[in-house]
């Protein structure tokens, strides 16, 4: 069990990559606290943990408000006494063009994606602190690194990569590691909107992948448990690209600089 004794809150844990994660952990021992915007996702969650035998508690908060997530820890805190591992999971994307989306949405990617990181981090640093250890690991984007479309959700996807490289600098004295996963396509809920769309988007994608697929959300939970855990001990700071070598480079280019471009 590599996550024994060790208390986990993992926002958006209600559905996708989140799920896999608080599945994932509590299969390695952890208590896990579930978090999701929508009551129903994270007490399902919750559901499939307390029936495979593990320990969890199910709370409904909204990560981008500052009062929901004070309550939150404090919910969580008061439960099992301590937040061992906290990740920051929660996310979502509205618009794409910075011509065509309005201020509003904006602001709304920025709080969901990038605000929700410094308000769970500023409310579970400190017991990190006095206990001087801790984990969090962030849920980030091949869109933080590279232009991918979805300017707004990005672009915070970025900010996010950034904090936690500061974060990583101002807290490893006190035995806290801050890392974070930037996975490329994973097959979740997420994308429910656009699968309706183009019920083929994942196949369509999946010929940009050099490993020949799109993740799946235990590719992402895998590299999570592994970050948060004392396996990681001596990583820190580090942005892990976990995308079945979507950012290694390009497949068509360098045939066509070989000269066998397909037609
Ligand atoms: N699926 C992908 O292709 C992909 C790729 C790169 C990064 N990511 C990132 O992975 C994370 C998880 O995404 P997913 O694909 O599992 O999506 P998902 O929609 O399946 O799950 C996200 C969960 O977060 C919850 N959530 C959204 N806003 C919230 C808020 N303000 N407070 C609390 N909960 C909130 C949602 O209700 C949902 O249950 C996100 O941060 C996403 O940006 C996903």
């Amino acid at each position: 069990m590599r996550l024994a004794d060790k208390v986990a809150l993992v926002t958006g844990s209600g559905s996708g990559i989140g799920q896999a994660i608080a599945d994932r952990f509590a299969r390695e021992g952890a208590k896990v606290i579930v978090n999701d915007l929508y009551r129903e996702r994270a007490e399902e969650t919750a559901r499939r943990i307390a029936a495979a035998g593990g320990e969890v508690l199910a709370i409904q908060a909204d990560v981008s408000q500052s009062a929901a997530v004070q309550a939150l820890v404090e919910q969580g805190l008061a439960t099992f006494g301590r937040i061992d591992i906290l990740v920051n999971n929660a996310g979502a994307s509205r618009g794409d063009d910075i011509l065509t989306f309005d201020e509003a949405t904006w602001d709304w990617n920025l709080a969901v994606v990038l605000k929700s990181v410094y308000l769970c981090s500023r409310a579970v640093l400190p017991q990190m602190i006095e206990r001087g250890r801790g984990a969090i690991v962030n849920i980030s984007s091949v869109n933080g690194i590279v232009g991918l479309g979805e300017e707004a959700y990005s672009a915070a996807k970025a900010g996010m990569n950034v904090l936690t490289k500061n974060m990583a600098v101002k807290y490893g004295r006190f035995g806290i590691r801050v890392n974070a996963i930037c996975p490329g396509t994973v097959r979740t809920p997420i994308w429910g909107p656009r699968v309706e769309h183009d019920p083929q988007i994942f196949e369509r994608l999946a010929k940009w992948y050099p490993l020949g697929r799109v993740g799946e959300p235990e590719d992402i939970a895998n590299a999570a448990l592994f970050l948060a855990s004392d396996e990681a001990a001596w990583i820190t700071g580090a942005l892990l690209v976990v995308d079945g070598g979507l950012l290694a480079g390009s497949y068509r280019m360098t045939l066509e600089l070989e000269g066998q471009a397909e037609a």
